[in-house]
């Protein structure tokens, strides 16, 4: 089952350790719409190498995090000194966990759609059950890849056009499940009288670990809870 799949595709990278830095898209957005970092709570759901939260906490916000690996649990932990407490350990496509508090910034970066159909619906509804009025939330999840097939020699020959053909989502290996427009627009409606959309922008990263061959373009949803 592509839960399943999910799972061990993860738990076999628990001891990868990447080198990332937070994403600049995702804080200028939330400062372009007004959120503010001090004192407020902010969770990241798949948090990953921790490194939004990290940002986060530099910007004085109260961190807090859900995550299927718990060696990046630990990591985390060992990075930012915070309790145990604000941090969960658990896989969303079995349950949502018992979170208390209420907070002003959720998001997930490249996470939801690593959740299966129903998942992402209850993913949205505990995030909305959490959310205080007024707070943001951020969904980001790949659009589309576009793949090099014919890897050029000059360096400088690069045209997006030419050089890239969309031609597949990810390896095969990967169990992603891909947000297409019908799935997004469906999660936007039904959520519609509770979050209301402010934003919505792309960035690009590449995901190769040593060439240029694979360009992902990313959607970022931003939406603001307005009951
Ligand atoms: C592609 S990584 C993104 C990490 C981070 N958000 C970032 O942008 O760098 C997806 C993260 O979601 C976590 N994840 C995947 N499936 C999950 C699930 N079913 N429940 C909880 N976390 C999950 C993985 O362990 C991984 O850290």
């Amino acid at each position: 089952m592509k839960k399943d799949q999910v799972t061990s595709y993860w738990k076999k990278l628990e001891k990868e350790n990447l080198d990332m830095c937070a994403s600049p898209t995702l804080f200028r957005l939330l400062k372009i719409n007004g959120a503010k970092f001090i004192s407020k709570n902010v969770l990241d759901v798949g948090f990953g190498e921790g490194q939004n939260l990290i940002e986060f906490q530099k910007r004085g916000a109260n961190i807090f995090g859900i995550e299927l690996r718990k060696s990046k649990i630990k990591k985390i932990l060992k990075n930012t000194k915070i309790k145990k407490s604000n941090f969960f350990n658990c896989d969303l496509n079995i349950s949502f966990p018992r979170v208390k508090k209420k907070f002003d910034i959720i998001y997930t970066l490249d996470t939801l759609n690593y959740l299966t159909d129903k998942n992402q619906f209850i993913f949205f509804e505990k995030c909305c059950k959490i959310l205080k009025k007024n707070g943001f939330f951020v969904i980001h999840y790949p659009q589309t890849q576009l793949i090099n097939k014919r890897k050029s020699k000059d360096l400088f020959n690069y045209n997006i056009s030419n050089n890239y053909k969309k031609s597949y989502f990810f390896g095969k290996d990967n169990p992603i499940i891909f947000l297409n427009k019908n799935k997004i627009q469906k999660l936007i409606k039904f959520y519609n009288t509770k979050l209301k959309i402010l934003s919505s922008i792309f960035d690009i990263n590449t995901v190769s670990k040593s060439n240029s061959s694979k360009l992902t373009i990313n959607r970022f949803i931003l939406f603001k809870k307005i009951i």
